[in-house]
């Protein structure tokens, strides 16, 4: 099968290259969008990221120009018109758990690197400035963490939490019983925000969890809480966040994810004036820890998606059932 490989890096083709033994990969740099779906013309499949948007204008060429296959290489799907797609006779597949430790993981050395101040404390000592004025951080045993989603990474993310000594407060639309025996309490979202003094949100971005982080909830949580987000940008409020962390209501946020990262994530501007004034507004914070969509960025993750995506691949060309279909 001929796949077109939208906003590919150069580890992608080394994971795909590595696995890949019977499909034509064309590696695209570009993202997919309305502008650029024609450069997947003579091809069966697509391989898209989390930053291309496939909407049903995309859907609509990809369908008149033959195109069956859409084998997403992320677990999140938010950013597809599943509607359009089965409308228009295509099938979208993806890689629902490739790592859920590596996100989980992630997620905890963000909140270890906010609280004890890890990033300031390296530029210091390389600068031969060995004080640690301003350095002061908390314990994390005894804190109260609230964990929005317990799915594949959420739950890795409350054991983690919990062998640190912290009470796990957690809000699901479906309760883990597992989690429940090991300790973890399920509570009203209000109640978790009232509660937490961390809060990390690992529930998909869907209409239910859009701006599932804005004024009002912002304003419910704990005066000084931690807010960690490896979800998706769409999951918070940016602007109301803002105002939160000028006003010291929210003392410290992290994000691996960006409502607006689409124009940015992952490319370098080193060189540039960037445009989104409310990106920079977040890098100006002390307290505020921003990167790139890295959570899922292990070896092991790699592995996965390349594998998973291409056996996605092999089952569809060869008509046999779809384990991953979304
Ligand atoms: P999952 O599907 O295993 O778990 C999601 C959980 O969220 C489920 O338990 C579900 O019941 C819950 N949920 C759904 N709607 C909810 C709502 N309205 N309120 C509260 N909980 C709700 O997914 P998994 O693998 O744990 O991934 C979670 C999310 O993490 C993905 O959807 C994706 O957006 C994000 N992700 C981020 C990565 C990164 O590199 N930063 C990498 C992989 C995933």
């Amino acid at each position: 099968m001929i796949i077109s490989f939208f906003s590919a890096q150069s580890y992608d083709r080394t994971y795909f290259d590595r696995f890949n033994k019977t499909h034509e990969i064309r590696y695209l740099e570009t993202t997919l969008n309305e502008q650029t779906v024609a450069l997947a013309k003579g091809s069966q499949a697509i391989c898209p990221f989390v930053n291309d948007k496939i909407t049903e204008g995309v859907i609509v060429q990809l369908a008149e120009m033959g195109v069956k296959l859409i084998a997403l290489r992320s677990a999140g799907f938010n950013n597809v018109d599943l509607a359009a797609a089965k409308k228009h006779g295509l099938t979208v597949v993806r890689v629902p758990a490739y790592s859920p430790y590596a996100v989980a993981e992630y997620a905890v050395g963000l909140i270890l690197t906010l609280n004890r101040k890890i990033h300031k404390a390296y530029n210091r000592v390389r600068e031969g400035n060995f004080s640690l004025e301003h350095l002061t951080g908390f314990d994390l045993f005894g804190k109260t963490v609230g964990v929005v989603g317990t799915g594949k990474i959420g739950q890795v993310f409350c054991r983690i939490m919990r062998g640190f000594g912290c009470r796990v407060v957690a809000f699901d639309i479906v309760e883990n019983k597992a989690l429940i025996t090991e300790g973890v309490a399920y509570v009203s979202l209000n109640d978790l925000l009232k509660q937490a003094d961390i809060v990390s949100l690992h529930c998909p971005l869907n209409d239910a969890t859009h701006y599932l982080i804005n004024a009002e909830s912002l304003a419910a949580m704990k005066r000084g809480a931690m807010l960690i987000n490896t979800g998706r940008g769409g999951l918070i409020d940016t602007k109301a966040v803002i105002e939160a962390l000028k006003t010291g209501q929210l003392a410290y946020l992290g994000i691996d994810v960006y409502e607006q990262e689409s124009e940015l994530f992952p490319h370098d501007f080193s060189e540039s004036v960037i445009q989104d004034d409310v990106i920079l507004h977040l890098l100006a914070f002390p307290n505020v820890l921003v990167t790139a969509h890295q959570a899922f960025f292990t070896e092991e993750a790699l592995t996965q998606i390349a594998q998973i995506t291409l056996r996605n691949v092999d089952c569809f060309e060869q008509g046999l059932p779809l384990e991953k279909v979304v």
